[in-house]
């Protein structure tokens, strides 16, 4: 079978990225990943994929202040490369739906909640994690989900739940989230290139 071609799409740190790129590594994940974008310059998540020889672009106000002409690059770029499948690892851009209708079925993201709680506008990041601690939540978790024209309301793929603590603090559930982020992320994705999702 061909190897499924990826396009990966980060906005910070990218440690979903490299949870990616060590399970392609390992063999866990039949798939190749042709290109990191970024909306954001000085992301790290590049830097990961640079150190990995995977070509990497920036689009982003600075280069493409329009965002029609962004989503115009943007699906030139994937188009160019033959991409089948698009990962959405951190990306906090909304993908625009000419994007969405071109990849239907073949986006997925990952998101740090158990949805349908605590996601849509505003909830990202560490506003996840405030708000389910501000709300007495005894579990949290995460979720990967394909990308519908929505903000997180496509068809859930796999969902995870971690324990709040007592003493939580937004860093440390975030990071007890992000170790099942991890996990999912590969999954979904090994699922996904294998066809049995
Ligand atoms: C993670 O919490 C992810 O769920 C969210 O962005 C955060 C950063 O992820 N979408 P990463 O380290 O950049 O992969």
């Amino acid at each position: 079978m061909q190897v499924k071609k990826l396009a990966v799409l980060i906005s910070g740190g990218g440690s979903n990225l490299q949870a990616l790129i060590d399970a392609i590594e390992s063999g866990e994940i039949s798939a190749k990943i042709e290109m990191v974008i970024s909306n954001r310059e000085k992301a790290y998540g590049l830097t990961r994929a640079e150190q990995n020889n995977i070509p990497t672009y920036y689009l982003g106000i600075k280069n493409y202040p329009d965002s029609d002409e962004r989503a115009q690059a943007l699906n030139a770029l994937l188009a160019s490369h033959h991409i089948d499948y698009v990962v959405l690892a951190g990306y906090l851009s909304i993908l625009k739906s000419e994007t969405i209708r071109q990849y239907e079925g073949r986006i997925v993201n990952i998101h740090p909640s158990l949805i349908p709680k605590y996601c849509g506008e505003g909830f990202y990041g560490h506003h996840v994690h405030e708000a389910v601690l501000a709300n007495g939540e005894s579990e949290s978790g995460a979720t990967t989900h394909f990308v519908d024209e929505g903000v997180d309301t496509g068809k859930i793929i796999y969902q995870e739940r971690v324990p709040v603590l007592a003493d939580d603090t937004a860093e440390t559930l975030s990071e007890r989230v992000l170790t099942v982020e991890h996990q999912l992320i590969v999954q979904t994705v090994r699922d996904l290139c294998s066809g049995s999702i």
